[in-house]
């Protein structure tokens, strides 16, 4: 017997709804014994002590004793939502994968969340959004584990443990819960200057959004399209929504963390119950694939960088709507498991250092947080197709397999289909020519611009938004004890620009230092400042 066949409810479709809850006409055991009663314990009279033997007293609490699992090591405070997604046809000359064909249908699951705080931690505070969709696609699943933010921290993934220790609340204090009020933050992006972008991007009003359904998301990293003749594209993945994309202001949301530390998971909740379903259109930025994997002197393979739209427009390819509430928290949106590697044919990876530390990094903490490497199992991560591998037993295996010869090929259960050479229709890796070149650990001189981007951002501002900018780097260096660390920051902001510099450096009541060299002339990118906009779709 293969895997049951998923449902929203993710139990099996022949055992009913009554007797999964505890609705039901009378209580059983954890193994079907109908009980008279769940209150009491099993005593020696009605004062004397409870009795060892007990069996559902000790079934009741030793199952309420294990109901906690890890939380997610990051991204662990989190909403879902069920959905779908209509292809609009328009990749389908630059992609094979059946999803993304006109008119196809595939429900996805949608997670939401922040990237530091713990699981019972505010939603409003500033801190980059994880925005996870996966696509439950007729020829398995695909996963765009993306966030709020077109960027990130790091370009290798080598300092991810690094930089989540740095963001992570203190080890002492074990506070605080995000980036404010944070000397090992601000030590780490002063330092590792490359996080300076995606720091930009959070001092900003897209660290607070008002709303899950008014953020845009972003797939990070450049991936790799193939068509069906094996024509390659390098894309970027935008998820753009059509309420516009809208943030809070500080005031509220610090107002709103006291008062209603759930703002975000109920308003997703509240929206989908009353009928007003949240829509993003999915849209890709495409770019020839050469060797260089350069686009106007951008380097693809660098997550600190985005294209400007105004040199690669995105394309809308589909719209994706979420239409129902998960019936259950626990099983839906606690246990749902995304990776990058989750890919179908027609998408493929690039060689993006940071996307390459994910690939591996996902599965691996998976096992541990769920218990084993069986989770794929669960109804909200099992595949809608066909499930045919040789993976066997380990903890909570539920799969009963069937046949005596897990590998191939063999003799004995259905020969050899697989034996020579690749199957029709299977998942290909492009083959990109790997260049010759001597084992290093360094990073290319293209990765080495950490300053150009954050000033195109800054520049791209309305006078408004850089007022919260300014008002933001304030508020978070004012809580920082070190001065050296207070001193870093406003160096780095030199190299951004002299106004941001000296603004914050006045709020903070220090000297503004001059950038160290003559600042780059770069041309604002309208489209980066979209707060409160509508993107103009189709
Ligand atoms: C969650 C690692 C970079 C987006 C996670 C988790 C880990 C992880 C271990 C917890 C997964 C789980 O317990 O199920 C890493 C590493 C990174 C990295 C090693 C870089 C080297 C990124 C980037 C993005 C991202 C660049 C966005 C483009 C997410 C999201 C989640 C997540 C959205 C939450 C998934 C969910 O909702 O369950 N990451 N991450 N991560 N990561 Fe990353």
């Amino acid at each position: 017997r293969g895997p049951e066949p998923f449902t929203p409810t993710g139990q099996p479709e022949d055992v009913p709804q009554e007797a999964l809850a505890q609705g039901g006409a009378y209580l059983t055991t954890a193994l079907g014994t109908r009980l008279p009663d769940s209150d009491h314990s099993l005593k020696a009279g009605p004062r004397g002590p409870v009795l060892l033997r007990d069996h559902h007293l000790r079934e009741k609490i030793t199952h309420f004793d294990h109901e906690r699992i890890p939380e997610r090591v990051v991204h662990a405070r989190g909403a879902a939502a069920h959905g779908i997604f209509r292809s609009y046809g328009t990749a389908a000359t630059v992609t094979k994968a059946a999803f993304l064909a006109e008119g196809a249908e595939t429900p996805v699951f949608v997670r939401f969340s922040t990237v530091l705080g713990s699981r019972g931690s505010a939603d409003t505070v500033r801190d980059t959004r994880g925005f996870a969709t996966k696509f439950y696609t007729s020829e398995g699943v695909f996963d765009l584990v993306g966030n709020n933010i077109p960027v990130f921290f790091i370009q290798d993934a080598i300092k991810f443990p690094d930089i989540i220790h740095a963001g992570k609340p203190h080890p002492d204090r074990e506070i605080p819960q995000a980036q404010s009020a944070h000397d090992t933050f601000w030590d780490f992006v002063s330092l590792h200057t490359e996080a300076t972008h995606h720091t930009l991007w959070n001092m900003s009003d897209r660290g607070i959004p008002r709303s899950f359904r008014t953020m845009e998301g972003f797939g990070v990293h450049t991936f790799r399209l193939v068509d069906a003749a094996g024509a390659t594209t390098l894309v970027k993945f935008h998820w753009k929504p059509k309420a516009g994309v809208h943030s809070l202001v500080w005031e509220e949301a610090q107002l709103i963390n006291g008062m209603d530390p759930d703002f975000h998971r109920r308003d997703l909740a509240d929206a989908i119950e009353a009928g007003a379903f949240p829509q993003w259109e999915l849209g890709i930025q495409a770019f020839p694939d050469t060797p260089e994997q350069m686009f106007e002197g951008i380097d693809l393979l660098d997550p600190t960088k985005i294209v400007p739209e105004e040199l690669a427009p995105v394309q809308p390819i589909g719209l994706l709507t979420l239409n129902a509430n998960p019936s259950n928290f626990f099983a839906e949106t606690e246990q749902v498991a995304f990776h990058v590697g989750h890919l179908v044919p027609g998408i493929d990876v690039t060689d993006d250092p940071l996307l390459a530390g994910r690939l591996f990094s996902y599965l691996d903490t998976q096992i541990t947080r769920l218990g084993g490497p069986n989770f794929t199992q669960l109804p909200i991560n099992r595949s809608h197709a066909v499930v045919n591998d040789m993976l066997r037993d380990g903890m909570h295996q539920t799969a009963v397999h069937s046949g005596a010869a897990p590998y191939k090929p063999n003799s004995l259960d259905g020969g050899c289909p697989f034996f020579a050479g690749q199957q029709e229709g299977g998942y290909v890796e492009v083959p990109v020519e790997v260049a010759s070149a001597p084992r290093v650990r360094e990073a290319p001189a293209t990765f080495a611009d950490h300053f150009s981007q954050p000033r195109l951002f800054w520049l791209s501002l309305s006078p408004v938004e850089r007022e919260h900018v300014i008002a933001a780097y304030t508020f978070e260096l004012g809580k920082v004890y070190e001065q050296a660390i207070k001193e870093r920051t406003l160096q780095v902001l030199a190299e951004i620009d002299p106004v941001l510099c000296e603004q914050v450096a006045a709020g903070l009541g220090l000297p503004a230092p001059k950038a160290a060299e003559p600042l780059p002339s770069v041309t604002p990118s309208p489209a980066l400042s979209q707060v409160g906009k509508v993107w103009p779709t189709t």
